[in-house]
């Protein structure tokens, strides 16, 4: 078995973007400019913002992060993103999600420009990805394929099981493993929370991807002698072992499941470092005018 190490592997594309604004600034261009924007104050989004932050500043990147309290309204929401559109320093821009309920998550995504839509939600440019245009792509699905591409993972021609369906992670990720490309080209199934006997489907799987939001969903006598398992999952679990009372686990029972995997990501250190380089990765092309 063999770790698939997100953490060695996001350094190292941090570095090639750092280099990259080297390069920019001594040629006089403008460097990427990413702009974040977080409504209220749920925990887990205020970790990601921050840690996308931190991670413009370790690249040498522009970024600026804009927070608003959970009740401004959709309207000044949109007055938000308006501005964002029309200002020519921001090359590309997240609106974090989940958004407060009174605000529609649908109306907001579609008020971004799709040219700064750094995150690949909009529906134009999800269009463009599943016809495989060039554009930015969903930041988890495409730090999975990078993943497989630096690992030198054989995938064409093989089974690769999705567990989820979200817009975010699963939808995306089934499409781009089923699209003709050298680390890609897989049989895909998908399946979800109302799929019986998962698994079945899941115990034909090469490569398994779990992206569900269900603590050690994917457990040993689910997975096949071999597979490649890839856990999108992080949830803070109580553990009287640590100082702080929690440790993070994946959807993955990794204990028990990693013994019969080929390669596994772990959880953290596996997905969660390569979703935020995959943004980055999106905002240099933004920037670059290459979508
Ligand atoms: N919430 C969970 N993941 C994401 C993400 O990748 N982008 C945004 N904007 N919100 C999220």
């Amino acid at each position: 078995m063999e770790l698939i190490d997100g953490k060695k592997i996001s350094a190292q594309i941090k570095q090639e973007l750092a280099d990259e604004v080297v390069r920019l600034k001594a040629e006089g261009k403008k460097v990427p400019h990413l702009v974040a924007v977080l409504v209220g104050n749920d925990a887990a989004s205020e970790t990601y913002v921050a840690s996308k932050v931190k991670a413009c500043r370790e690249v040498g990147f522009k970024s600026t992060e804009l927070r608003y309290s959970a009740d401004m309204t959709e309207e000044q929401l949109l007055e938000v993103v308006e501005k964002l559109n029309a200002d020519t320093d921001v090359d590309g821009y997240i609106v974090q999600l989940p958004l407060p309920k009174h605000i529609s998550e649908q109306k907001i995504l579609l008020a971004i420009d799709p040219d700064k839509d750094v995150d690949g939600f909009h529906p134009c440019n999800v269009g463009k990805m599943v016809t495989g245009l060039p554009i930015y792509l969903p930041a988890t699905p495409a730090g999975i394929v990078e993943l497989l591409k630096r690992y030198h993972i054989p995938t064409q021609g093989k089974h690769c099981v999705v567990i989820g369906r979200s817009n975010i992670v699963g939808t995306p990720m089934s499409v781009l493993m089923s699209r003709k490309a050298e680390y890609a080209d897989c049989t895909v199934t998908i399946c979800h929370s109302r799929t019986p006997d998962i698994k079945e489907y899941t115990l034909q799987a090469d490569i398994l991807i779990v992206a569900l939001g269900k603590p050690h969903f994917v457990t040993a006598d689910m997975v096949k002698e071999g597979a490649v398992v890839v856990d999108v999952g992080i949830h803070r679990i109580a553990s009287d072992k640590t100082k702080s009372g929690f440790r993070l686990a994946g959807d993955v029972d990794f204990e028990n499941v990693a013994p019969k995997c080929s390669y596994i990501t772990p959880v953290p250190g596996g997905v969660g470092p390569m979703t935020i380089v995959s943004l980055l990765q999106n905002t240099l092309k933004a920037c670059k005018g290459l979508v």
